[in-house]
């Protein structure tokens, strides 16, 4: 089976944090699932600048639940949001459906970031938020990111960080206890961490990969995300008991002390050149 139908797949069957609220009534899963997002990662707003783009053209590539695509839409930007799997457009397309009348200007549908289907130079801003390291060839996604920004346009994205806490566990679960230590990080998350072939970045990786697609002042920084601190809520893979001991005595304060310097979340800004210059 193809790679990219493997992440289909695995999306489809589990649409990204639907497990913070898993309610029968369509609105409540909602505000729950929006209220949870920003309460675990409030740096979210801050990054992604939603009330920066009204009027706006922005694509938002891989929408799962659509949390920040409706904060896009809210404020007024003309959005436009595509996700590999028919869950993560359906889901945002009933969330939106939900803001009765607010949600004016904005498209969905199901499309592969490797290969968007748009013209060249069509968007002010386009945002991503931990999308991109799970496309088999993050580097054309990052490639068709730059293609449809219009000159002088925005990325903003955010993709896994290779030296950070949650690295460290996967590595810890299915290298070290497993009595494999020369298993290297980078295959334990291709085989553990989310959907089959995720992948995780050094700071110097990418930003040679944004430099590489054409884009310029790459601003690269790192967070901690609620996986490093382990305030997610177990997944059904880590239900057991000797799981719920580690989320039990996890050192959260001194992950914390140590800063946000081992983040898993790598947070990018980077343009398009207003004057055409070779990559
Ligand atoms: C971890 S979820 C993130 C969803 C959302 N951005 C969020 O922050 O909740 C990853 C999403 O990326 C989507 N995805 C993975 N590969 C993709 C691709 N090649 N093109 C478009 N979407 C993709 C998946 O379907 C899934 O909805």
């Amino acid at each position: 089976m193809l790679n990219k139908e493997r992440v289909r797949q695995y999306w489809e069957a589990e649409p990204a944090g639907f497990r913070y609220g898993q309610s029968a009534e369509a609105e409540v899963l909602c505000r729950a699932t929006e209220w949870q997002r920003y309460a675990l990662e409030p740096y979210i707003p801050g990054f992604a600048e939603f009330g920066r783009y009204a009027g706006k053209r922005v694509l938002e590539i891989g929408v799962g639940l659509g949390v920040d695509f409706s904060q896009f839409v809210r404020h007024a930007a003309v959005a436009v949001g595509i996700d590999l799997t028919v869950a993560g457009a359906e889901l945002t397309r009933q969330r939106l459906g939900l803001m009765q009348g607010e949600a004016n200007h904005y498209g969905l549908s199901r499309a592969d970031a490797e290969s968007l289907p748009f013209r060249d130079d069509s968007f002010d801003l386009v945002y991503s938020w931990g999308v991109l390291h799970h496309s088999p060839d993050t580097e054309a996604a990052f490639a068709e990111a730059f293609r449809v920004l219009k000159p002088g346009g925005t990325l903003k994205a955010m993709i896994y960080h290779l030296c950070s806490w949650t690295v460290l566990m996967v590595w810890v679960r299915y290298a070290l206890l497993r009595g494999r230590p020369f298993l290297g990080a980078r295959e334990c998350i291709s085989r553990h961490l989310e959907s089959p072939g995720t992948k995780a970045y050094t700071l110097r990786e990418a930003e040679r990969m944004a430099g590489r697609t054409g884009l310029r002042d790459v601003q690269i920084f790192t967070k901690l995300g609620p996986g490093d601190l382990l305030t997610i809520r177990a997944s059904k893979r880590y239900e057991g008991k000797p799981y719920r001991l580690v989320w039990a005595l996890y050192p959260r304060w001194l992950v914390r002390f140590m800063g946000d310097r081992f983040g898993l979340y790598l947070l990018m800004t980077a343009n398009k050149p207003t004057s055409a210059c070779a990559p």
